[in-house]
């Protein structure tokens, strides 16, 4: 049966982000089901799942509430939506708790059904403010070098990773990607984290004065940088960009897809940073990845250029058929009501000291240059010689390897850009199980570094 299912997987199925000649000469990984943080595999071996699928099932894989009001949604409406004045309850409700606890100034949720969407959406909804208020130069956005932003043609254009880029013509719409905030690789010898954070800020605000501030749409940023390495700002950072876009008119989106929910210890990442946003972007940990559905979080001075805008163009002619969906929207008002009742703040707050220090620990091993993290998500950077953080060559495939032997030791940890290998549990793990998963992280850079 198992190889049945292989040999069809190799024939049928085109996979997304993965090595297509390699897949034809490998089995898959086939999940088979999951159970806490944990999951199962096809031959029944049981993995710690260390970066929660694709950063997302924050409650991890057994909540029965979630299961519960997926059904109840089924039976009583599976379908319907919210185009021309339409609504349906589980929408309704579900915008009006994002929009209670959305960072002040935040009024309006718009439903979509992951993030790629919520961020193309955000686009979208830059471009209508910016022509609804006369300013009709305002195209291009700021995004950073690594940002992962998503993957349809306008949201993989902000992106700023080549490997999800090349081959695709992508960036298709125009954006500047300016440097990376991260200090480990990018500060300079000797300067101080204000320093760093200043430097960036003033490339910044060079960039956005070359290109001409009424030619600048929206900047975009995740508060911490996640497929792109778990990177986080230096102090002041955001404090400094900020000032920089007020000054130039420019809106600010904050990419919340990994960082919404809990992950960085406060219920936004823009709480943990001090970003006063003009839009969110979120998906993921909204449903806890139960049911697949987005949210783009507009502020009320967007919101009202939008409103007054009708009057010359009639409709606010966007939407999806399945944004909003009845199901996915009952699934994730049940893991916000779950999150309150949990105090998720708190939740993560209790578990967040043990992660770092275990995580922090790693930076013994010789082979760690950098271990870095917040709240519960974190990663560790591979080097070759600590001392002067010369890197391995790509080809060697180091992080590849480490993430080989976690998995082998019954750990699914993630390779991510830069040599690093990334961490985000469920934020229901126990510290028993963040000890499994860094004593598994633990064995397998021995193994690594011993082979
Ligand atoms: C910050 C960020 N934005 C957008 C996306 C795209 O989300 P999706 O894969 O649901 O389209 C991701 C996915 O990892 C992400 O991490």
């Amino acid at each position: 049966m198992t190889q049945n299912h292989h040999d069809a997987d190799r024939q049928f199925s085109l996979h997304p982000y993965t090595h297509l000649e390699n897949h034809q000469k490998q089995d898959p990984f086939v999940i088979t089901r999951g159970d806490g943080v944990y999951v199962y595999d096809d031959h029944n071996n049981r993995l710690l799942e260390g970066v929660s699928g694709l950063w997302c099932t924050s409650l991890g894989f057994s909540e029965q509430r979630l299961i519960d009001a997926a059904m109840k949604q089924l039976q009583t409406l599976p379908y319907s939506h919210l185009f021309a004045h339409r609504s349906m309850l589980p929408a309704i409700e579900l915008s009006q708790k994002l929009v209670e606890h959305a960072p002040e100034g935040i009024g309006k949720a718009f439903l979509v059904n992951s993030g790629s969407e919520a961020v193309d959406a955000a686009i979208k909804f830059a471009w209508y403010y910016q022509n609804a208020r006369g300013k009709k130069n305002k195209k291009t956005f700021i995004a950073r070098k690594r940002a992962y932003h998503g993957v349809t043609v306008a949201a993989g254009s902000l992106t700023g990773l080549p490997y999800a880029q090349d081959g695709f013509d992508l960036p298709a719409i125009p954006v500047i990607h300016v440097n990376t905030p991260h200090a480990y690789r990018e500060a300079h010898d000797g300067e101080t984290d204000e320093a760093f954070a200043k430097r960036l800020a003033e490339e910044l605000e060079a960039t956005i004065l070359e290109a001409g501030a009424d030619t600048i749409a929206a900047f975009i940023a995740e508060p911490v940088m996640g497929a792109g390495g778990v990177l986080l700002p230096p102090a002041d950072y955001f404090d400094r960009v900020q000032a920089i876009l007020k000054k130039h008119d420019i809106l600010f989106i904050a990419d919340e897809v990994i960082c919404g929910f809990g992950r960085t210890g406060e219920w936004w990442g823009c709480d943990t940073y001090n970003i006063k946003p003009d839009m969110i972007t979120s998906a993921k940990q909204l449903s806890s990845a139960y049911q697949p559905i987005g949210a783009v979080l507009v502020s009320n001075q967007m919101y009202d250029a939008f409103e007054a805008y009708s009057s010359e163009l009639g409709m606010f002619g966007t939407g999806n058929t399945y944004g909003g969906h009845p199901v996915a929207s009952a699934v994730a008002l049940e893991t916000l009501k779950i999150y309150e009742e949990r105090d998720l703040v708190d939740m993560v707050k209790q578990r967040s000291p043990h992660f770092l220090e275990r995580l922090q620990a790693l930076q013994n091993h010789p082979l760690v240059g950098d271990a870095r993290g917040v709240g519960l998500i974190g990663a560790i950077e591979l080097v070759k010689d600590k001392d002067t953080k010369e890197q391995f060559e790509p080809s060697e495939k180091m992080n590849a390897k480490v993430v080989a032997a976690a998995k082998e030791r019954g750990l699914v940890v993630r390779a991510t850009p830069g040599d690093s290998v990334a961490f985000c549990p469920p934020l229901i793990i126990n510290d028993d199980e963040i000890d499994e998963l860094f004593d598994a992280m633990s064995d397998a850079l021995a193994a690594v570094h011993s082979a």
